[in-house]
């Protein structure tokens, strides 16, 4: 029996005539249909540990637009607050987390063996999931990178330039280097909890790769990543797994050899033709349309969309945006895209 979820088909290695789609954040705000199961879960972190309500919205964008996958809804700030901090969001703002900028702060954090207690709700909603989807939809789990987990752990909140996990990073290694071993522990352990609740695949979101120059990207974006694919592929052996070093920009040649990863998440600051002579040349790649062509629509997001499958057409790909869809994103558009990328399929 051959595989027949097109995603797994692609992350295996084919090249398939049509490129399987899915998009980040594609349960969220531009959906009303998500905005009114939001409103019932009151907050968004009260949505996200809320297994019948997180589900709900998971399944909203297949039953919308038929996706080939589903991504599980959660964030990737759940594993700061199991390891032991506080989290929370301002509406409007974004997220804010009790900081780890001492010895003493670090102390405080659990074991990363302790993360499930608070993470149980998560893989229900995991489970729920396998057993709902369509046949043909590939479950996605995920988890952040221990970097990009850290700078929103040391700062608290979100930053431009990801300032204040640069200076610890600086100023104390020791502390910095023990906050992302710990970090890619509990990531370990999450993701292979998820996988064993039923997600087919994970990705690993390093949204601030790209501000790691030099050696520290080395250290602490693809080793990260190597160590957690090599331990999920040795718990679950043929486990695919999606990198994603946002920004990395030259740093995505030699991203799939480095780190084990089978498929190469590009942002849209790449030109498809480059990505696909030095990175799809090494094996999978997944993106990489701007998400602001899903507020504009039009022509112009009919012939990018084109351009990126025709670069993409000679080997395994498959088609997402390069980065997260917008709350002004129009959903209109999102079919627009789809049928475009669908547009030589026979039914
Ligand atoms: O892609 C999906 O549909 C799955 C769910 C998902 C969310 N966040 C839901 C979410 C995923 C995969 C994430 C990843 C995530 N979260 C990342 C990495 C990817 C990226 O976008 O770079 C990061 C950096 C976060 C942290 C985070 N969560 C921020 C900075 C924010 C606030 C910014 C914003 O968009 O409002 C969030 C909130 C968040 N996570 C929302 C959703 C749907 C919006 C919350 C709401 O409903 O108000």
């Amino acid at each position: 029996m051959g595989q027949q979820k097109t995603i797994l088909r692609a992350l295996a290695g084919e090249t398939l005539d049509v490129p399987p789609i899915w998009m980040m954040r594609q349960a969220g705000r531009y959906l009303p249909e998500y905005r009114a199961t939001r409103a019932e879960a009151g907050d968004f972190l009260s949505l996200c540990y809320n297994p019948e309500l997180a589900t709900e919205v998971t399944l909203q964008p297949i039953r919308r637009y038929g996706f080939d996958a589903a991504i599980l809804f959660a964030d990737i700030l759940l594993v700061p607050q199991a390891l032991g901090a506080d989290v929370w969001f301002v509406t409007g703002e974004g997220p804010r987390l009790s900081t780890i900028t001492s010895a003493e702060d670090f102390a405080k954090l659990a074991p990363a063996s302790d993360i499930h207690e608070t993470l149980n709700p998560i893989y229900q909603t995991v489970r729920n999931l396998a057993g709902a989807l369509p046949r043909e939809t590939t479950l996605i789990g995920f988890a952040g990178a221990p970097w990009t987990v850290a700078t929103y752990m040391i700062a608290g909140r979100g930053t431009p330039d990801q300032g204040p996990a640069h200076a610890l990073k600086a100023e104390n290694t020791a502390l910095f280097e023990a906050l992302l071993a710990r970090i890619t522990e509990a990531t370990i352990e999450y993701l292979s909890a998820q996988i064993e609740a039923g997600a087919e695949v994970v990705k690993i979101f390093d949204s601030w790769a790209g501000s790691l120059k030099g050696a520290d990207f080395d250290k602490y974006a693809l080793e990260p990543a190597r160590q957690i694919t090599a331990a999920l592929k040795a718990r679950h052996p043929g486990i695919p797994v999606i990198g994603f070093p946002r920004e990395a920009g030259e740093k995505y040649i030699g991203f799939h050899a480095a780190t084990g990863v089978d498929c190469v998440a590009l942002d849209n600051s790449v030109a498809p033709d480059w990505a696909a002579e030095h990175v799809q040349s090494a094996g999978c790649v997944q993106g990489n349309l701007a998400s602001s062509h899903m507020v504009t629509g039009g022509a112009d997001l009919v012939t990018e969309t084109r351009k990126i499958v025709t670069a993409f057409s000679k080997g395994p790909h498959i088609f997402n945006l390069g980065h997260g869809i917008t709350p002004d994103a129009n959903p209109d558009n999102v079919q627009l895209m789809i049928d475009t990328v669908r547009e030589g399929r026979i039914a």
